[in-house]
């Protein structure tokens, strides 16, 4: 796919900025090899829908069916490896004045790739809680009970990850908030847009005054006053547009 030209003015625009809100989704980690959110449920899981296992009730129902889903998606996630798209972003973390980076994404990926800051709003695949505490677990038992028990109750571990219909982290929420409101620049880059809160930050930071900038494959690439498309991979995209606007981070 031929990446579309980065308008000067948009360059003008980063170079500019004092701080740069980024949200990511799933889009930004298909060019590792993990399918999208609505991608993923391929081969022997087809015959579900997302919100089928992704739900404390479907947790509570099969626990085991869940736990084993998750853990074929968490083998997927620690084998794969961070693409340019990260390692733009890790970059423009160094060479922007400011930015705060938010992921609905629970793989990991950002901070392989050197991101020293990552807000994950739904949570991290490679870290356990507790179903019943929802204390971290640090040490469980791979492969022997599915899932395996909490050490300390007994009780289910899962994922400390968010299910549809549970709250996102107070903190990560409070810092995109606050991203949302005093950002220059909001870039939403591989994601649908599909699901709450995250949808809605992009036009909220516009509302704030910022200029939105999307990257994913659902989009027509154009260019308005506060509004730039890119209908574009994010790994090839991405490191043209830190280059363009930062010339010393090809360094
Ligand atoms: P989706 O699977 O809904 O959307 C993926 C987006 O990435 C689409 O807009 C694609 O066009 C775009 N895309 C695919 N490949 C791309 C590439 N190489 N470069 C750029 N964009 C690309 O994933 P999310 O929007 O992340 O939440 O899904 C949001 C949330 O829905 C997930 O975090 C998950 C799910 O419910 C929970 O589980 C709580």
């Amino acid at each position: 796919m031929s990446t579309p030209p980065i308008p000067a003015a948009l360059i003008e625009i980063l170079r500019q900025a004092r701080h740069i809100a980024v949200l990511t989704g799933a889009g930004i980690s298909a060019e590792s090899g993990i399918p999208t959110f609505r991608a993923a449920l391929t081969g022997l899981w087809s015959q579900y829908r997302p919100e089928e296992l992704a739900t404390p009730a479907a947790f509570r129902a099969n626990p085991a069916l869940v736990w084993q889903w998750y853990s074929g998606l968490r083998a997927t996630m620690r084998a794969a490896q961070p693409n340019p798209a990260h390692y733009a972003l890790a970059a423009m973390q160094r060479h922007a004045p400011k930015v705060t980076l938010l992921t609905q994404n629970i793989d990991g990926l950002h901070q392989r790739a050197g991101s020293p800051d990552v807000v994950e709003l739904h949570g991290n695949i490679h870290h356990m809680k507790c179903s019943a505490e929802h204390e971290p677990v640090e040490a469980w038992a791979e492969g022997s009970e599915e899932p395996p028990p909490c050490p300390r109750c007994g009780a289910h571990i899962r994922p400390d990850i968010v299910w549809f219909g549970e709250r996102l982290p107070d903190a990560a929420l409070d810092r995109a908030n606050e991203a949302v409101r005093t950002c220059d620049v909001f870039f939403s880059i591989g994601t649908s847009g599909e699901v709450e809160p995250a949808a809605s930050f992009a036009p909220r930071a516009m509302g704030h005054g910022a200029t939105v900038v999307v990257i994913n494959l659902d989009v027509t690439t154009s260019e308005a006053r506060w509004l730039y498309r890119f209908h574009a991979q994010a790994g090839q995209l991405l490191p043209e547009l830190v280059r363009a606007a930062w010339p010393e981070a090809a360094a």
